[in-house]
């Protein structure tokens, strides 16, 4: 089933079931707490709080993502996007998790047709309710998983509503990983559609990671999640996300340009993770600057900006000679341009940032990659296996060469940097150019 279908199966099945279909909110989050919208329940946050009266019990919508936690993933993994589509339904204090797991079990098992067998469910360490749930549809407890707060309980990373959630994955086969179930593979179980009963809310990130919860929400409500390009990846059975009909034509047009074919048999292949990256990267460029996201020094604009370098590190290390980031976001704006209408509208500026932007970066790289390179060679004839945290201070400080790509290129050769060390030389400037 192609991409444009699996989003209208999902659309048709929860407006005939009385939601009300939303578009997505802009990737410029409306909450200020965000550089960039990560999740269908933001434009929602307000209505989950009840700081704002819900203007219907139960939405629908194919929200536009960017997780900024996963770009080290790409190229990783084979299920992990930078920018993707989140199907997702919600409900504000109408109902709650008996119908969502009934929901969730009969789209996917009679509209989108997975098999039964085949899917694994996790649910929060206590919630026995839901795993009551999930067998009441027919899920056997032997593939039920309890999970701890670190997987099954989800929030938006800052303060907010949050709640338990419930997971469900689908068994991509042994040779995708270890048998076991979600608790052991995330890879071979892949996870599909993230459920969460939205009941608390939490407040700001304490050291060490944690956050606390300050109180319930006025109502409970529903929010899930379902990634499309993993279903794609599952309903057109290829092996990653970079080879459904959403990635495809992009990633043929990094072929194009790179003279050679991509192959997703080596994982350890650096050719082929820069084919990830790059096909990756020029999807969240494009949309990032349709809702007009300019590159710059801060905050969501360095989101950008760091795709871009990124994506041009990763084309020029294919041996790319010509301009790169041009004919791979005109390919995005080709292939996903009939679903999101902003593509096409904003094609010709799409075009002239990501040229500019290629242009003015293409001689720091150069030159930073010749430095770079030499540094590593120096590095690993110490037998530290350290690149040290004062040449990649002196690499961005002298030559504008940003950390993180001096980062990437030394971990490509098997080396570490000490990012504590390399904090305090930054310090009190950001990680940035
Ligand atoms: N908000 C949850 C998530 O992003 C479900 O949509 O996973």
């Amino acid at each position: 089933m192609l991409s444009p279908r699996i989003r209208s199966t999902f659309l048709d099945f929860f407006t005939s079931r009385g939601h009300r279909l939303v578009p997505s909110g802009s990737l410029l989050p409306p909450d200020p707490s965000l550089l960039v919208s990560n999740a269908g329940m933001n434009q929602f946050k307000p209505w989950f709080l009840g700081d704002v009266e819900p203007g219907f019990p139960r939405a629908t919508s194919v929200q536009k993502c960017v997780r900024t936690v996963d770009i080290d993933n790409i190229g990783r993994t084979r299920r992990h996007s930078t920018f993707f589509e989140m199907l997702g339904n919600f409900s504000f204090g109408d109902y709650f998790k008996s119908e969502t797991i009934a929901f969730a079990y009969e789209l996917l098992t009679r509209h989108y047709d997975l098999s039964p067998d085949r899917l694994w469910i996790t649910v929060y360490e206590d919630d026995d309710e839901a795993e009551r749930m999930w067998r009441a549809v027919g899920v056997p407890s032997t593939r039920i998983q309890r999970l701890g707060a670190v997987d099954n309980f989800w929030s938006m990373g800052v303060p907010g509503p949050c709640g338990p959630c419930s997971d469900v994955t689908y068994d991509r086969g042994p040779s995708f990983g270890r048998e076991g179930g979600p608790a052991v593979d995330s890879e071979r179980y892949v996870e599909l559609w993230s459920l969460v009963f939205m009941r608390s809310v939490r407040g700001e990130t304490e050291p060490g990671g944690g956050f606390p919860v300050l109180g319930e929400l006025p109502r409970t409500g529903i929010d899930t999640g379902l990634g499309l390009d993993r279903l794609a990846a599952v309903l057109q059975d290829v092996d990653s996300v970079v080879q459904t009909d959403l990635l495809r034509p992009t990633l043929a047009t990094a072929e194009e340009l790179a003279g050679r074919p991509y192959s997703p048999v080596d994982r350890e292949d650096p050719d082929r993770v820069s084919f990830e990256v790059l096909t990756d990267h020029a999807r969240a460029i494009a949309f990032l600057l349709a809702d007009g996201i300019r590159p710059g020094k801060e905050g969501t604009e360095y989101v950008l900006r760091r795709l871009i370098r990124r994506a041009l590190r990763h084309g020029r290390r294919l041996g790319i000679q010509g301009p790169i980031l041009g004919p791979l976001t005109a390919s995005v704006v080709t292939n996903l341009g009939p679903s999101w209408p902003e593509l096409l509208h904003e094609a010709p500026l799409i075009e002239d940032l990501t040229t500019r932007e290629e242009e003015s970066f293409d001689r720091v790289l150069h030159r930073g990659t010749h430095l770079v390179n030499k540094a590593i060679r120096r590095a690993l004839t110490t037998g530290t296996h350290q690149l040290p945290a004062k040449t990649v201070f002196t690499l961005y400080d002298s030559h504008g060469f940003p950390p993180d790509l001096t980062i990437e290129a030394a971990q490509e050769a098997g080396l570490t940097v000490d990012q504590t060390h390399l904090n305090t030389l930054l310090n009190p400037q950001p990680n940035r150019t």
